[in-house]
């Protein structure tokens, strides 16, 4: 194989030679590990717009292109033809599983559903209107004080059991956020129910009655719950793999992910759609809103637009559109006012050079919202779902690292532009040495 490399020059002199190492999809990388201990400086990239922080095989995008694929499966292909326990699979082992290994699966996460009794009290610490979120992280992170035993991450059957129990309890947890916020009793799930059908029974059920559902309406979270299961090196992803490479254990590490995951510039930014669309509130106001996306002088942003790798429309966000339309029908909401508004919001910015220059196409979190307000979710729901989807991604890419031999501890470094050296000063002298700096 041949080895290519690229030489930095430093003040006109060839100072180093880096190895390139190539991808099987995608950019090559240039290796920088030995850039510092060669020549005393830093890379200098905030926001990581062009570093790769590690070695993947689970998830591809090409941001140009559109393509978003799971261990090499397209996302559209997988959306339409598989399920989300598939899903999982794929992503955790690589593989779609056969027959055989698919019951196995189910039934593995099927019977770690339930969650240890004793976390109720933790809920019923929170205030009523506490944000699902903050439950959210509180309680994931708290599994380690309930699961001592898949807490050892360098024994391969404890990470397999932390991996089942997260990706089977998180929808048990997130219905319970939502029923303590409504003041009816959690509802325990039903082993005879889909994953995703036994979200929506535990949360819409009541002791007094069953949830009936459409199997579309079923399907529909299906296969929201696959679009929204990786996304390579996102910020909570990167949050998860930086947690975990200090040694964390694995509840902690995505409990941490789901912080990450909170802010409206990442999976808050479904919640904060909604709140846009019913701000704008009529298709008249839509061109007053554009305006202010485009204000540099208004902090505000068009909420699901615009991505840092996505320079071409989201491909999932493709799928949502055409599952909106699928929902609304089934629920005879066709004439939803967000949806109108939502669309002739799309429109106007698609042919708007503000959005065209900066490529700022509709993401994931564009039309998510919608189908779930349809569903009867609540809006602070919203990005516990997307947490609920993204715990196998989570894991995953936490699995991938704690295996990885070359995965040390993350630890970036800095451009110090603070003080040079300075003499302490003692409080009973600071005010004249105030008064002499100013003078
Ligand atoms: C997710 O990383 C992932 O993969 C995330 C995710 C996943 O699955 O994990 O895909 C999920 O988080 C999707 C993104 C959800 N967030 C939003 O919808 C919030 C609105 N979007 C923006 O805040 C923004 O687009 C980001 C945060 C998504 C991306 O920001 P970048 O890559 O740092 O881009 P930037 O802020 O440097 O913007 C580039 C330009 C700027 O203008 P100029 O300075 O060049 O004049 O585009 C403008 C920005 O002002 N811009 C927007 C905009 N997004 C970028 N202007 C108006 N509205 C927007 N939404």
């Amino acid at each position: 194989m041949t080895h290519r490399t690229a030489t930095l020059t430093i003040d006109g002199k060839p100072s180093i030679e880096m190895p390139i190492y190539d991808a099987s999809e995608g950019p090559s990388v240039i290796d920088i590990s030995k850039l510092y201990g060669q020549t005393g400086y830093f890379s200098y990239d905030p926001g990581f717009l062009s570093t790769a922080s590690c070695e993947s095989k689970i998830t591809y995008i090409d941001g140009d292109k559109g393509i978003l694929r799971y261990r090499g499966y397209d996302i559209a292909d997988l959306a339409e033809k598989s399920n989300f326990l598939e899903v999982c699979h794929l992503l955790l082992y690589g593989e779609l599983p056969d027959q055989k290994e698919r019951d196995q699966f189910e039934h593995d996460i099927t019977y770690h559903t339930m969650v240890h009794e004793q976390l109720q009290f933790l809920y019923r610490g929170f205030p009523r209107r506490a944000h699902p979120m903050a439950i959210m992280v509180g309680a994931v992170a708290s599994l380690s004080a309930f699961y001592h035993d898949s807490l050892n991450i360098y024994d391969e059957k404890q990470r397999e059991l932390s991996a089942l129990r997260m990706i089977a309890k998180m929808p048990t947890l997130a219905a319970m956020a939502y029923k303590y916020s409504i003041g009816q009793p959690f509802i325990y799930p039903n082993n005879e129910l889909s994953f995703a059908e036994n979200f929506l029974h535990m949360m819409f059920a009541t002791p007094c009655e069953k949830y009936k559902v459409s199997p579309k309406i079923v399907s529909a979270m299906d296969k929201l719950l696959i679009l929204h299961a990786d996304h390579e090196q996102n910020a909570s992803t990167s949050t998860v793999r930086l947690a975990g490479s200090s040694g964390a254990n694995p509840f902690a590490c995505i409990g941490a992910g789901i912080a990450s995951l909170w802010g409206p510039a990442h999976g808050g930014a479904n919640e904060a759609v909604i709140s846009m669309l019913e701000e704008i509130g009529d298709v008249s106001k839509v061109s007053e809103c554009i305006k202010r996306a485009k204000d540099k002088n208004d902090p505000f942003r068009l909420m699901g637009f615009g991505h840092r790798v996505y320079k071409n429309y989201d491909p999932r966000a493709s799928v949502l559109k055409e599952s909106c339309h699928e929902v609304l029908d089934e629920l005879g909401m066709h004439n939803e006012p967000l949806l109108k508004i939502a669309l002739e919001l799309e429109r106007i910015a698609l042919e708007d050079d503000y959005f065209v220059q900066r490529k700022l196409y509709p993401n994931v979190d564009f039309y998510s919202g919608i189908i779930y307000r349809a569903m009867g979710i609540p809006t602070q729901i919203y990005t516990v779902l997307f947490a609920i989807a993204r715990t196998v991604g989570w894991v995953a890419q936490w699995r991938e690292m704690i295996e990885d031999p070359q995965t040390k501890i993350g630890r970036p470094r800095q451009l110090f532009t603070g003080s040079a050296s300075r003499e302490f000063v003692p409080v009973e002298k600071r005010g004249a040495a105030k008064a002499r700096s100013a003078a």
